[in-house]
């Protein structure tokens, strides 16, 4: 096991204790805690069953799990023969006592007047959308692909599809039109929702015309209609028969419309992510585990209470945004914000004057936000009091125990409670994490598992590791909001997540446990990185590379980076009529920008002669990764390799800039 990113751990990290306000208040104390946690793994049936009670069926469940976990046959059910509809659940059943509640407080990029949206204005929005996508022919079932900035329109967009049981798939706005392509091609979506243009520190992103783009590849010929809301008012080109404008249809369409009736585990979504291998994989969600865990998790991890303000920062674009903006609050009534923005654009002191401004109880951002952040010093937080906040949490990525203490005792005035939560796109929800009334928290750790969440440590070899110590982290049995499968392909589910170590669902990721049977993750195990909180597959960069002309070959891994957690550092190994220079760093750089989107582009890139391989032909990542990092002194063993002289080589001409 190699973690490409390790966090320390040391034991002189001094646990921060319960805060005070939380100690009366707060759902869980530790022992209800305990018992509860022990109750949810000793009868799960009953505990969840209980649990799936906090949502609306048309139909409850009586069956609970069906889980199996063997390569030869794998298939995870929950609450199989019940029947609800996921939009119904995080809008209607909140309007007989709360339609006037706001759901959604949106925040403009440029600072300005916020939009406010009701839950009754939300089920009106919501239903007219509805009504429209059924106009334009889409049925339960179909695939629907939503490449939309971070406005209300896109948690619309979600919800009317859950509503009349098509399957979204929202694609992250900084995706290029090659990466939405190939989404919209793999799982054969007919419609795209977007709109002429996104908005994110002041830069505008073309998203009509990047769609444009996708669509002329002939790979993406299943989009046959594009739906665009108006949001910056700039100039796009237009097909006739294929565009359609939102505000045209919606302003005709009927507030009725009645939710479908959906199984369990019909899907709900399909959200792409990085792997270690091949293209993006499409994991599948399904609707009651699904919300259930969603909406409990958001309760106990956030301590979410009637009334409070909840932001996430994240974008609809990443599973964060699925699960905790929009379908783990909405379920639970909550009044969410959501900013276009960037937390620190115009400037650093942005995010505080948010805060204030909503009065936000509960701030959930990425390690990368605060980071870059505490880069421009206490000094901008002078501008905003955050009195109103009581609890900010983090996920995406490791925390660092510096970033821990600044969003602790700056940012929160060291009275609100941090909470780390580990969780994946694949989780559906935070697996890990402490919760804020009842555990004492580890700068750095994300502490201990959540209700129903069997987390293990194994070697290699897959013997599961007793007590204190650093492996692989598996998890040892199924959960409501588990991914269901890949789309169109389960043998890849299969082989990705429960052959390495059979009868467990393998994270990728890395972890250690304390002797107090803490978690501290200490990143990934495999060739995913990890950039300012994002998930790209080495892979995928690395195909984009050699696509380009000069690059013979190309082997990408992270190396820490200061903001960003991990940077992209690309080994280029040129055609021999080509050779390096400062034009080819800048075209090669802005091909993969072009490939993928901006959060792919290589931070160095460090042009090599040749690549450490084993003797069949294998790349040794793992001296890449040693040299990248600057760890020069720990290479091990490199006589192995087919031509040993190239390691030194790099060694010297490391790019250390
Ligand atoms: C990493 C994001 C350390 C991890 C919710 C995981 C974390 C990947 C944490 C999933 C954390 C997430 N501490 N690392 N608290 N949370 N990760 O699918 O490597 O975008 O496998 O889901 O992010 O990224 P994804």
């Amino acid at each position: 096991m190699s973690a490409t990113h390790a966090t320390v751990a040391p034991s002189d990290i001094q646990p921060v204790a319960v805060k005070p306000r939380f100690r009366d208040n707060a759902w869980m104390d530790a022992t209800t805690y305990d018992a509860l946690y022990a109750r949810s793994i000793d009868g799960p049936d009953t505990f969840w069953r209980e649990q799936s009670q906090r949502l609306h069926w048309r139909q409850p469940p009586t069956q609970i799990r069906d889980i199996r976990w063997d390569k030869n046959d794998l298939h995870i059910r929950w609450f199989a023969d019940g029947q609800l509809n996921a939009a119904e659940n995080c809008i209607d059943r909140h309007l007989s006592a709360h339609a006037d509640r706001v759901a959604l407080y949106w925040e403009p990029d440029t600072p300005g007047e916020a939009r406010v949206i009701t839950y009754a204005a939300l089920h009106q929005q919501v239903c007219k959308l509805a009504n429209v996508l059924k106009h334009l022919g889409v049925r339960k079932g179909d695939r629907v692909t939503i490449y939309l900035p971070m406005i209300p329109e896109a948690v619309f967009a979600m919800l009317a599809c859950a509503r009349i049981g098509a399957i979204h798939s929202v694609v992250f706005g900084g995706f290029s039109p090659e990466a939405v392509a190939g989404r919209i091609a793999d799982c054969g979506s007919s419609l795209v929702i977007t709109a002429d243009a996104g908005l994110r520190g002041g830069r505008e992103i073309p998203l009509k015309a990047n769609v444009d783009a996708a669509l002329a590849r002939p790979e993406a010929k299943a989009a046959s209609k594009v739906l665009v809301v108006q949001h910056t008012g700039g100039a796009v080109d237009w097909h006739d028969g294929r565009d359609l404008w939102y505000h045209d249809l919606m302003a005709t369409a009927s507030e009725q419309c009645e939710p479908a009736v959906m199984n369990a585990e019909d899907p709900l979504f399909i959200l792409y992510t990085s792997g270690s291998t091949g293209k993006p994989k499409g994991v599948l969600h399904t609707t009651g585990g699904y919300l259930t865990y969603a909406s409990l998790t958001h309760q106990m991890v956030f301590d979410y209470h009637p009334g409070d303000i909840y932001w996430c920062t994240a974008d609809v674009g990443w599973i964060t945004g699925h699960t905790y903006l929009v379908y783990g609050p909405l379920a639970n009534g909550a009044t969410c914000v959501m900013s276009e923005g960037l937390p620190n654009w115009p400037d650093a002191a942005r995010l505080g004057q948010i805060i204030d401004k909503f009065k936000v109880n509960t701030l959930y951002t990425a390690p990368t936000a605060i980071r870059a952040l505490m880069a421009a010093g206490d000094g901008p937080l002078a501008q905003s009091r955050r009195d109103s906040l009581k609890l900010l949490a983090t996920a995406g990525e490791p925390i660092n125990p510096a970033a821990w203490h600044w969003f602790h005792d700056s940012v929160g005035h060291g009275g609100s409670a941090v909470v780390d939560t580990w969780w994946q796109t694949e989780t559906g929800g935070v697996m890990i994490t402490p919760l804020p009334g009842a555990h004492a928290t580890k700068p750095g750790a994300a502490m201990r598992p959540f209700f129903g969440i069997r987390p293990a440590l194994v070697d290699n070899d897959g013997t599961l590791i007793d007590g204190p110590g650093e492996g692989n982290l598996v998890i040892l049995d199924s959960w409501p909001a588990q991914a269901r499968t890949l789309w169109g392909d389960h043998q890849r589910f299969i082989d990705t997540y429960f052959t390495t170590f059979p009868g467990t669902y393998c994270s990728g990721d890395g972890a250690r446990r304390d002797a107090d049977g803490d978690y501290w993750i200490t990143g990934r195990v495999d060739d995913v990185i990890n950039v300012s909180g994002h998930r790209m597959g080495t892979a995928e960069i690395e195909s984009a590379l050699v696509s380009h002309p000069a690059v013979a070959e190309a082997a990408v891994v992270g190396y820490p980076h200061e903001i960003k957690g991990q940077g992209i550092y690309v080994y280029v190994s040129l055609t021999c009529d080509h050779s390096p220079s400062d034009e080819l760093y800048a075209e090669l750089r802005q091909w993969v920008r072009r490939e993928i989107g901006a959060i792919a582009t290589p931070d160095l890139i460090h042009w090599a002669p040749g690549l450490p391989k084993t003797r069949s032909g294998k790349i040794m990542r793992r001296i890449l990764r040693k040299i990248a990092a600057n760890e020069h002194d720990s290479l091990g063993d490199v006589s192995t390799l087919a031509e040993p002289a190239v390691v030194p080589q790099l060694v010297e001409t490391r790019m250390n800039r």
